[in-house]
């Protein structure tokens, strides 16, 4: 199969049984992606799919022929690793302890913000409402979408 992964082109041999969260971790290397429940409960594995944000321990890699993935480790820029301005408002608002949810809470709050999901406080809870954080920074995740959501 073939599918495009932050931008390059791979065309890998994958087992049907594989997940895109194993595909991504154990054949590309790319453990930024994180496995939680490796169940759908928990929010740690999400990734974009053609800009839509999925669990990636749901998907089958065999669906993804063509797809465009993005994970945490494309987001920022090439050139300078100049932050996306979602990581960067994470890091300015604190917005994580342990960090082991944070790749998934970017990636799931960089689709809320794609949707149009942070008119408020509220709807950005509802809308981020399948990512669990085990320290409970919740008041700082949601503080750090609404910035840059807004623009700040
Ligand atoms: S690891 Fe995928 S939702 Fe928990
Ligand atoms: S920062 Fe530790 S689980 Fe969220």
């Amino acid at each position: 199969m073939s599918l495009v992964v932050n931008g390059e082109r791979h065309v890998l041999t994958v087992d049907n049984r594989t997940s895109l969260l194993n595909l991504l971790r154990e054949q590309l290397a790319l453990p930024g992606t994180k496995k939680g429940c490796d169940a759908g409960a928990c929010g740690a594995c999400t990734v974009l799919v053609d800009g839509q944000r999925v669990n990636a321990c749901l998907m089958l890699a065999v669906r993804l022929e063509g797809a465009e993935v993005t994970t945490i480790e494309g987001l920022a820029a090439d050139d300078d690793d100049e932050l996306h301005p979602l990581q960067q408002a994470f890091v300015e608002q604190d917005a994580f302890q342990c960090g082991f949810c944070t790749p998934g809470q970017i990636m799931s709050g960089i689709g809320c913000m794609q949707e149009g999901h942070t008119g408020s406080q509220e709807e950005i809870r509802e809308w981020m409402s399948g990512n669990i954080c085990r320290c409970g920074c919740y008041v700082k995740i949601v503080n750090a979408i609404q910035q840059a959501g807004n623009g700040k």
